[in-house]
């Protein structure tokens, strides 16, 4: 894949990881649009040099307002990272949790997401070296027992990843998956696990953008979809955390 001058959406790019993604992209000289609803945020990107739009992933209107805002100011999309989330931890289990809140969980990972997605395929269809990228978790690959509706939103993800690589084969348009590992960002913030920063995230994730590899991940999160896959129990085992 050729780094430079492409135009790129990231949603969620207010996030650490959107962002760290979006500025080593800036700096590769393409034009990046980082997407979010936090404003105060947006105009910080929009000091920084990116172009910005608002959108909340959970509302069909504005995501179609989006998708219009879009082709009509950047005819020259030619990438999409969705990569927007919202992680809610609970015991799904042991209490009622209201209606809501899954349905805030999935319609942001999941529907909001494909929703985008569709909207803006004819306009990456019109351009060359077009792709999308799904940000997943590992927890797409083996379910955490306090993040059940998180993890199958992105088991979700990482299923519709494959389908649409298969689709868009035709169309010329690549799709990719990128799965990062515990990240210090807000979504892990007060979590007692050893996380990576996004800016060194980031480093490992651009060569293997540039060869399109089909996940992007760091080694670590590679042993454990293999884990996952051939021997789930560890897999448990290592999410669970040390018997107490
Ligand atoms: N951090 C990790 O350890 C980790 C691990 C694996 C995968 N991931 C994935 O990485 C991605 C980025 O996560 P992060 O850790 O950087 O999380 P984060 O810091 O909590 O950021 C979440 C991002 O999603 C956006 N977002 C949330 N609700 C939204 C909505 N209704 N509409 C539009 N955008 C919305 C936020 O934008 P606004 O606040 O501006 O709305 C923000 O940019 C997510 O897909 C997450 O699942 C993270």
């Amino acid at each position: 894949m050729n780094l430079s001058n492409n135009t790129i959406l990231i949603s969620g790019g207010t996030s650490r990881i959107g962002w760290a993604l979006g500025q080593a992209l800036l700096k590769l000289n393409n034009t990046v649009i980082l997407m979010g609803r936090n404003q105060q945020k947006l105009n910080e990107a929009h000091q920084a040099g990116f172009e910005t739009i608002s959108c909340d992933l959970s509302q069909q209107q504005e995501i179609e307002e989006a998708s219009v805002t879009i082709q009509n100011k950047y005819p020259h999309l030619n990438m999409l990272f969705n990569n927007a989330g919202v992680q809610h931890n609970y015991d799904f289990t042991e209490s009622v949790i209201p209606i809501h809140k899954i349905a805030q969980e999935i319609n942001i990972n999941v529907t909001g997401q494909i929703i985008l997605t569709q909207l803006l395929i004819p306009l990456l269809d019109h351009n060359q070296n077009a792709f999308i990228i799904n940000t997943t978790s590992g927890l797409g690959a083996f379910p955490k027992s306090d993040g059940l509706v998180y993890s199958a939103s992105k088991a979700a993800m990482r299923n519709f990843t494959v389908g649409l690589r298969y689709n868009l084969k035709k169309n010329g348009i690549c799709v990719l998956e990128f799965m990062p590992p515990v990240t210090d960002t807000n979504m892990t913030a007060g979590r007692d696990e050893q996380k990576m920063s996004a800016d060194e995230l980031v480093k490992h994730i651009i060569p293997q953008l540039r060869k399109e590899k089909k996940i992007l991940t760091i080694p670590k999160m590679r042993l454990f979809l293999w884990i996952a896959f051939f021997f789930p129990f560890l897999a448990h085992k290592i999410l669970s955390g040390p018997e107490k």
